[in-house]
């Protein structure tokens, strides 16, 4: 199993490596495409939207990079492109926009798009594009950033990207600069991406009033977590061995770290768990945040992260001070909601993994490190 593990990760940094240094001529790419329609839907699943190697990708973008340490923050200032490529050759013109992630995390919100520029090769934008990011988190990350041509029909066509690393990158110049555009070479299947759902309840527990006991609770938050489904098979058989751990961020220490036991071989695990957090009110609930994360067990103490979700109400703050893991939205946050406007009752959800963001979770970085020394032995 520890060679499968291996083979993903040497793969994987591989692709980054490859995509990064080399790039192979547009014609390559473009008789691939044609030789395959099905190769276009395959590479826009790929954190896209769109199709590559319709047009030889040619010309630069200008663009800018910021550390704001106030607002914890990477600020990306897009100027403009010049001599992109045109996707209606009739005309001579194309319809820009540029979108950048910050990879590994290709899910929704993590992208970030400007406006679209209509019938330009030399399109203007002046757009600063902003991640809540803390510098130690986006040392991990590789800036990913494309320009595509706007299609009415949803087809859109790239028009070239920027791949960059930002390990050890000093963000002391603002100043934007001139990049060249380049080709896109491999798809990014094999960068890290997580898949499956988790089925999670919530119940906030009023204390009892009419208890005259001295030691009385203030209230206590019960987590039932029922299961997951499809989620990645690590092991050589393609199976897991998932267990799920939960945290009620701030905290994240040992009264507060609480854990399912472990389903054997499955990628279907059923746990039926209940969590509870006691001692806790609902005033204290909606500054905090449940952050519930899937594992697969490995003997050797090098357990793969699966995936995970947060619950908070998604201010961005706890008690006004800004922070990061207060990132709840959508479906997260209304079950939040509903369980802090609905005591005493069950509510319950199915959350998807595709929207996470890996190195936010606790540890999660440094057990992928601890993965190449125990493989590499
Ligand atoms: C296309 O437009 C660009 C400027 O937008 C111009 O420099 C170039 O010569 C034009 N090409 C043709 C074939 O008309
Ligand atoms: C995977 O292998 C284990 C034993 O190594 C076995 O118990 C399990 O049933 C296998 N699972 C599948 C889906 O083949
Ligand atoms: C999970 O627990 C509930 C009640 O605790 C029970 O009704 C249900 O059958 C259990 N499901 C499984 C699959 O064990």
């Amino acid at each position: 199993m520890y060679v499968s593990k291996l083979c993903t990760l040497f793969i994987s940094g591989f692709f980054l490596i490859r995509s990064i240094n080399f790039h192979t001529s547009g014609e390559a790419l473009r008789q691939l495409v044609v030789r395959s329609e099905s190769l276009a839907s395959v590479y826009s699943g790929a954190g896209g939207e769109g199709r590559y190697g319709a047009v030889t990708v040619r010309g630069q973008v200008e663009f800018g990079l910021q550390y704001n340490y106030k607002a914890s923050a990477l600020e990306i200032q897009v100027r403009q492109c010049r001599d992109l490529a045109p996707v209606d050759t009739k005309r001579n013109r194309s319809d820009p926009y540029v979108k950048v992630y910050l990879l590994p995390d290709k899910s929704k919100s993590g992208k970030r798009k400007t406006k679209v520029k209509k019938h330009t090769l030399n399109p203007i934008f002046h757009e600063c594009l902003k991640f809540h990011i803390s510098l130690s988190e986006l040392e991990t990350r590789t800036l990913w950033l494309t320009v595509w041509h706007s299609d009415m029909f949803g087809r859109n066509d790239f028009l070239g990207e920027v791949m960059m690393t930002l390990e050890n990158k000093v963000f002391d110049d603002p100043t934007p600069r001139w990049y060249q555009l380049q080709e896109r070479t491999e798809p990014f299947e094999d960068v890290q991406s997580y898949k499956g759902d988790i089925i999670v309840c919530l119940k906030f527990i009023p204390p009892d009033m009419t208890s005259h006991k001295k030691k009385r609770s203030r209230g206590a938050l019960h987590v039932l977590v029922k299961e997951a489904k499809s989620l990645t098979g690590v092991k050589a058989n393609g199976t897991s061995d998932p267990f799920c751990k939960s945290y009620l961020l701030p905290d994240k220490g040992r009264s507060s770290k609480q854990k399912t036991p472990m389903a054997r071989r499955t990628v279907n695990p059923v746990w039926n768990h209940t969590f509870v957090y006691d001692d806790v009110t609902l005033q204290e609930l909606a500054e905090r945040c449940l952050e519930l994360t899937v594992w697969d067990h490995d003997r050797l103490g090098s357990n793969e992260f699966l995936g995970g979700v947060r619950f908070s109400l998604g201010t961005g703050k706890h008690y006004g001070k800004h922070v990061d893991w207060m990132d709840a939205s959508g479906k997260e946050l209304s079950l939040w909601k509903s369980m802090l406007e609905r005591p005493n009752f069950w509510v319950e959800g199915a959350f998807n993994f595709d929207r996470v963001l890996t190195a936010e979770y606790p540890n999660t970085h440094s057990v992928k490190i601890k993965c190449v020394h125990s493989c590499s032995k």
